[in-house]
């Protein structure tokens, strides 16, 4: 896949497989493409050139079987919207947003919020929590949805280690539970810790595989620092 905004590509045929039932983590440098590649993916934005295929299938053939977390700084929130109707968007799916909610659909949303922890907010304006608290309530979207397959765009980004841990326990049971999890990762210190595979990008793909293999007989940071 190649994909621009303007004239010059900023990622170039990346060409990527993700194995299901793993735990993968994105990484690469502040402006690699890293949040370019999950929206080509997501079909948010058009490739120059390229397909993504899911099961072989197109996207918007099984958006409902894939929950995406945009980067945190990247959604506004400026209309009018609760932590709960947050987490039940989730489900509309294909329903739309007037279909009306039954009462099921409110407690999975409320149990999805216990879940991470966040039920004590449900009824507060989404643009009132901090970062982390926000990051807790897209990871109950996502859960919500129910989906196979969770990309997520930095969800440790600007989260205390507390949240960390609670965020990191969901995808292991994610995973348990035969899931794909994707997630664009910038900590060198913990990536061995929490994902066996990764895609390093920069531009174009330097490297991806099972971690043990990748990172073979070095760390992420020193492997990184090689090939800047
Ligand atoms: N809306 C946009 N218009 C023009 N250029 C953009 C736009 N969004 C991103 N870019 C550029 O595309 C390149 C890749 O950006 P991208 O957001 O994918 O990087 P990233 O790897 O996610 O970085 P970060 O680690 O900072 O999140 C950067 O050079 C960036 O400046
Ligand atoms: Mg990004």
């Amino acid at each position: 896949m190649t994909m621009a905004y303007v004239d010059t590509p900023v990622i170039w045929d990346i060409d990527v497989d993700f194995i299901e039932g793993s735990i993968t983590a994105i990484i690469g440098p502040n402006g690699a493409g890293k949040s370019t590649l999950l929206k080509g993916m997501m079909g948010l934005m058009k490739p120059l050139t390229g397909t993504t295929r899911f099961w072989g299938k197109r996207y918007e053939d099984v958006r409902e079987k894939i929950a995406y977390v945009p980067q945190t700084e990247s959604v506004n929130w400026d209309f009018p919207i609760t932590v709960l109707d947050v987490v039940m968007m989730g489900q509309y799916g294909n329903k739309g947003v007037f279909h009306r909610i039954s009462k099921k659909e409110k407690e999975m949303a409320y149990d999805a919020l216990t879940q991470m922890k966040m039920e004590k907010f449900a009824d507060r304006h989404i643009a009132d929590l901090s970062g982390g608290q926000k990051q807790r309530v897209f990871i109950a979207r996502a859960i919500n949805q129910n989906a196979d397959i969770y990309i997520m765009d930095e969800p440790l980004a600007g989260v205390d280690k507390n949240t960390e841990h609670i965020i990191m326990e969901k995808f292991k049971e994610f995973q348990k539970h035969g899931k794909t999890i994707i997630v664009v990762h910038h900590d060198m210190n913990t990536l061995i810790d929490y994902f066996d595979h990764v895609v390093v990008i920069d531009k174009v793909v330097k490297g991806q595989g099972k971690c043990s293999e990748v990172f073979k007989n070095t760390t992420p940071m020193e492997w990184m620092a090689r090939r800047r």
